[in-house]
């Protein structure tokens, strides 16, 4: 089997060997983008380069590129443990171009890693381009010998891949592969698209255009390119397994949980393990990239990552610190790649201890409050917003830890009311001269 390093190396050496600079994965805390709250993409360390603004002595470069995905435009905090294939922390690999090769360059590399290099076969990919993108299509017909009817064109913004509002942008190409009959769902561009079967590996974006605030849109200096590959989904179809948590990583980490829990990872019980082994990682990396936890801004998020987790522990019975004693697992695991997290590794347990010990009364009490509040209510009724404020402002529970909390039996939280809760007490605490209760 090939491991999940292996497969990151072996990426970065391929475009190596194709003259690539490999560009250190730089931190999730944008350098260069105050707008963003995360890294949530291999370019974005690359944004002022694509546009022109800066230069750097290389034209083409590669990299496996820490993101996040919490909190923000790109948010996948709330499914994490319920599907296959969502993170709030990855590795996007990616190789780009600035004003270097272009359309054929890109489809050319591509096909020569997935095809030759993985031995991913023909008969298993399916690609997309943008509608009016002839020149992609035809590419991919000549580079790959897809037939006509696997390269399917797309008239959604699914295929033209922007940054943000603002910012590089341009029609994209995205290669599918396909999981076999078992499994439902149907191609990309068909009603059941949605389905399991299809699964995107790979996008390639032909960055052509600089999106600007006043809504224009203007050509970059040169035609650009900016792919992006989820390390863990490749990862997955290299290791012909359907769900992402079960690449090897993820299985010593889960493995671990399930030792120090002594409860299986089975039933009800496995999205707890997948929440704890994702979680573990977003917190470890958000922290030896200097994210300490807080109440605001990144260092909320960090905290509601953090907490989302320690319930998660809780469900699966256990009462010491859970993360902290996972930490140095995942150091040693991911600590070759990401120097930084062996640099931090105190700093990490430290912190994930303390916020574990300090949270770990509020929580046990504040469930069984939700537990009062939710037993008078008939099934299916949502959680008055009062309910929901008092959890987070005295118990310290973020609101989608509630939510989440709620989900298993299909009830839901009165998000206005909660809102309007946390107004009255903000006009409130005005009123007092900015005395109001403490956030814990
Ligand atoms: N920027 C594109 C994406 O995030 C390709 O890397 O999908």
């Amino acid at each position: 089997m090939t491991s999940l390093k292996d497969i990151r190396a072996q990426f970065l050496e391929f475009f190596a060997s194709r003259d690539h600079f490999v560009a250190p994965s730089a931190p999730l805390v944008p350098q260069n983008d105050p707008t963003l709250l995360f890294v949530n993409a291999g370019m974005v360390p690359f944004k002022n380069v694509f546009t022109g603004v800066e230069t750097r002595d290389y034209k083409r470069a590669a990299s496996s590129q820490k993101c996040v995905r919490a909190g923000g435009k790109h948010n996948d905090l709330d499914n994490v443990g319920y599907t296959a294939r969502h993170h709030t922390f990855f590795e996007m690999l990616g190789n780009f171009s600035f004003g270097d090769y272009f359309k054929d360059g890109a489809i050319e590399n591509a096909w020569d890693l997935v095809h030759r290099q993985f031995g991913l076969p023909a008969e298993k990919l399916t690609v997309t381009v943008y509608h009016t993108d002839d020149e992609a299509f035809d590419l991919w017909r000549k580079i790959s010998g897809l037939p006509e009817s696997r390269i399917i064109r797309i008239a959604t913004s699914d295929n033209f891949w922007a940054m943000g509002d603002t910012g590089p942008c341009g029609p994209c190409s995205e290669i599918f592969y396909d999981h076999g009959e078992h499994i439902p769902g149907g191609p990309p561009g068909s009603p059941d698209e949605d389905g399991d079967r299809f699964v995107e590996i790979w996008n390639l974006v032909f960055m052509q255009y600089e999106k600007h605030g006043d809504g224009s849109q203007t050509d970059l200096p040169k035609p650009s390119i900016d792919t992006g590959m989820g390390l863990e989904r490749i990862a997955a179809v290299l290791q012909g397994v359907h769900d992402n948590y079960d690449v090897d990583l993820f299985r010593t980490l889960i493995a671990a949980s399930v030792d120090l829990t002594g409860r299986k990872a089975e039933g009800a019980d496995a999205p707890a393990h997948r929440v704890i082994a994702d979680h573990l990682r977003a917190t470890s990396f958000l922290i030896a990239d200097g994210v300490a936890p807080s109440n605001e801004g990144r260092g909320y998020v960090l905290r509601r990552i953090m907490r989302r987790a320690m319930r998660y522990a809780h469900q699966l019975g256990v009462r010491d610190p859970l993360l902290a004693r996972l930490a140095p697992l995942l150091v040693r695991e991911m600590g070759g790649a990401f120097p930084e997290l062996g640099r931090a590794e105190p700093l990490i347990v430290e912190t994930l201890k303390s916020e574990e010990e300090k949270f770990r009364s509020l929580l046990d009490r504040g469930l069984k409050l939700l537990d009062e509040e939710t037993e008078n209510l008939p099934a299916g009724a949502a959680l008055p917003g009062a309910a929901a404020f008092k959890l987070y402002d005295t118990y310290g529970f973020p609101l989608d830890l509630t939510q989440d909390a709620l989900r298993r039996e299909g009830r839901e939280v009165d998000v206005e009311g909660f809102d309007a809760a946390m107004k009255a007490q903000r006009e409130a605490a005005r009123r007092l001269g900015g005395v109001g209760r403490r956030r814990r």
